[in-house]
């Protein structure tokens, strides 16, 4: 038996409302993977799945990404959380990006799954890249035709609520370039490729230029809307595409407890 699902938003993501995490047969990855592909967010409420059966849904879509430091003594998910000791990015909001934006090797996916969520804020919002790019003014298509911009890291200063500032970093930062317009690797798809939380400034721009062109875009994103909202529940688990999809996350009091298994997917085929 397949399974059903359900549109989330009007550009985006869907719900499948009849999974059963005891039966992940084959025809269940391969009609995760196609909902995957064609929808680029899917979310499976309350699923409840353990390790072995998040990681084998996971697999459909793609081998696991092993780039973060993290991941390389062979641990195939890490957490996202203020409750485990080992847990990574534990407070507070976080602006739109795209993950490993600054790494050369981009992330195809990434798939979160909820062991503990917060009464309240904590939610994390998701916008359509490629339906920026598209929507956009034909006008501020013109102005960023064929230009790149950087994206930093800094380990050390990075805040999830405020813009990197070139002009201060540490000496332990990555970097990476693509054009502002970057195509999805595997879809093709044409994706604006900037956030808030990472891109720091346009090639070739005199400083004032770039800083005001990277200030028209975010204001042009901010016109897009949130084109999906989601509000975590413990055994909810989502897996989109991290490139055609930005995520931003909401604010939350950190005396809540929130807690997450991410696994990140590289490109390639499962
Ligand atoms: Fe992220």
């Amino acid at each position: 038996m397949g399974m059903h699902a359900r549109p989330l938003s009007s550009s985006f993501g869907v719900e499948v409302i009849d999974f059963d995490p005891n039966n992940i047969t084959d025809e269940v990855k391969q009609a995760t993977k196609l909902l995957f592909e064609n929808h680029q967010l899917v979310l499976f409420r309350n699923a409840g799945v353990t390790e072995d059966q998040h990681l084998a849904l996971v697999k459909a879509i793609g081998p696991i990404s092993t780039t973060d430091e993290i991941m390389k003594d062979g641990r195939q998910f890490t957490y996202i959380s203020n409750v485990h000791t080992d847990g990574r990015v534990p407070n507070g909001e976080l602006f739109y990006h795209s993950d490993h934006m600054f790494l050369r090797e981009p992330l195809k996916g990434i798939s979160l799954y909820s062991i503990e969520a917060p009464e309240h804020g904590g939610e994390t919002r998701f916008l359509n890249a490629a339906k920026a790019y598209q929507a956009m003014p034909e006008d501020l298509k013109k102005r960023i035709d064929g230009l790149s911009a950087r994206h930093v890291y800094d380990y050390n200063a990075n805040r999830g609520d405020q813009r990197p500032d070139p002009t201060k970093l540490s000496d332990k930062v990555d970097t990476a370039i693509y054009p502002l317009v970057w195509h999805h690797p595997e879809s093709g798809t044409p994706l604006l490729y900037i956030s808030r939380l990472f891109t720091t400034e346009v090639i070739g721009l005199p400083r004032e230029d770039s800083d005001q062109l990277l200030d028209d875009l975010f204001a042009y994103l901010d016109t897009i809307g949130d084109d999906y909202t989601h509000k975590w529940k413990s055994g909810d688990l989502i897996i989109w595409d991290n490139l055609h999809l930005q995520h931003a996350r909401n604010d939350f009091p950190p005396t809540e407890r929130r807690a997450l298994r991410r696994v990140p997917i590289a490109l390639g085929s499962a």
